[in-house]
């Protein structure tokens, strides 16, 4: 089987490394890399700390607007794909990455495996739900992290394949498969544990400073928002460690809001150090929909800046609370208790990459 896998942004490096590892045993997989992201601090990193194979091509987009971003993936992809002709492109998640590597393969008639499939925020102008809708919808195989996804896509009238299936067509059809993200943080944990000197790096004592992210267009393109989550990370009067995205940096320059002291902002950090950063905060404060999951997983208190989570799972006995914007609900949740049971299991059982290249093998091999 030969797979073309479409990467581009920070999480969707981080997703593909245990896909291509499945992947390589048995098949070929020929990795694009859009150049989305480019900085070494949201790309390189990844490839060196999780061994993901060199791209075979680079598409070069850089930043741009949506249309112009997505065009012109879309029109480099397509190049890459008539060439190479694979069996198969598989595309990650909900960036203008996936949904330009969706539709390059789609009007060229190879199907498509969309990993982390059925998500929904059901908010219609989220720039995410426009790409991850669409990519859906041009899928073959819609590989549904949660049963949350099932359900999504069930509604949406995508059947569900049942157990085991030993025979595959190929008609629109989601598979459970668990969460990928699950399968990389399973497979780094322990690494992250030895390699990272983060919390020395950073003179950071274990449960006492609070790791926020931000980079949601919802709060970085709107001053008010913006204003409010770093008004609450200041009244929080204990560290806060904030590995800061490009797009919330470039937003803060923009405008007169202040940065306390407390508030660190540093660059962003590889995953290794991620995953340490996160384990060892007393809570978690973000918008981002990975560190929703591993926080989970990693058993730390999140709250989620914003009003809606495609990761409802979450949410379970208040491992992750819903803020918003908004100051005083953010305060609030950042100082409930920690919550008294563990969080149930939701995420799969760190194998989903194998079982998607299992379905995919036997569908197109
Ligand atoms: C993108 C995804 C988002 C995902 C996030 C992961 C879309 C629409 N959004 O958001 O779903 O959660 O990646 O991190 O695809 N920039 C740099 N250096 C880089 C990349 C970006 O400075 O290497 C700056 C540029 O000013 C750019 C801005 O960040 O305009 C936004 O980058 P972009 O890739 O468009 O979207 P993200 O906000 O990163
Ligand atoms: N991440 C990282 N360094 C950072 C911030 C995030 O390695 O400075 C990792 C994080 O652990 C998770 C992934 O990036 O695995 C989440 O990506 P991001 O928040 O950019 O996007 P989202 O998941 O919201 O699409």
């Amino acid at each position: 089987m030969k797979l073309l896998t479409i990467v581009g942004a920070r999480p969707q490096f981080i997703k593909a490394a245990p896909f291509s590892r499945a992947v390589r045993h048995n098949h070929t997989e020929i990795l694009v890399h859009t150049g989305q992201h480019y900085d070494p601090l949201l790309s390189d990193v990844f490839f060196e700390e999780l061994s993901l194979p060199r791209p075979d091509y680079h598409l070069g987009v850089g930043s741009g607007t949506h249309g112009r971003q997505t065009g012109q993936i879309l029109e480099r992809a397509e190049e890459v794909m008539r060439k190479e002709r694979p069996d198969a492109v598989v595309i990650y998640g909900d960036t203008n990455s996936t949904l330009a590597g969706a539709l390059a393969a789609a009007k060229l008639a190879i199907p498509v495996a969309h990993v982390e499939a059925g998500l929904r925020s059901f908010v219609r102008h989220m720039p995410e739900e426009i790409n991850r809708v669409v990519a859906d919808r041009l899928s073959t195989w819609l590989f549904a992290p949660t049963w949350t996804a099932v359900e999504n896509l069930r509604k949406e009238g995508v059947p569900v394949a049942e157990g085991d299936p030993t025979t595959y067509n190929l008609k629109p059809t989601t598979y459970l498969t668990g969460d990928i993200m699950c399968d990389a943080l399973r497979q780094n944990a322990a690494i992250a544990t030895e390699k990272s000197r983060v919390l020395e790096r950073l003179a950071l004592r274990p449960g006492e400073y609070v790791l926020a992210t931000i980079h949601r267009a919802a709060n970085t393109d709107d001053v008010d928002r913006l204003g409010e989550i770093f008004d609450a990370l200041a009244l929080l009067h204990e560290p806060v460690i904030v590995p800061l995205h490009p797009r919330t940096k470039a937003a803060l320059l923009g405008t007169d809001i202040k940065v306390e002291p407390a508030v660190r902002i540093v660059d962003p950090v590889g995953y290794l150090d991620m995953l340490q950063l996160q384990r060892h905060a007393r809570t978690v404060l973000t918008d981002s929909g990975g560190v929703q999951k591993e926080a989970y997983l990693l058993g730390v208190p999140c709250v989620t800046l914003r009003d809606e989570t495609e990761w409802p799972e979450t949410l379970a006995g208040e491992w992750n609370v819903l803020a918003g914007a908004d100051c005083e609900r953010i305060l609030r949740a950042a100082r409930r208790p920690r919550p008294a049971t563990s969080p149930p299991p939701a995420f799969g059982d760190g194998h989903a990459a194998e079982r998607m290249v299992g379905i995919l093998a036997r569908s197109v091999g």
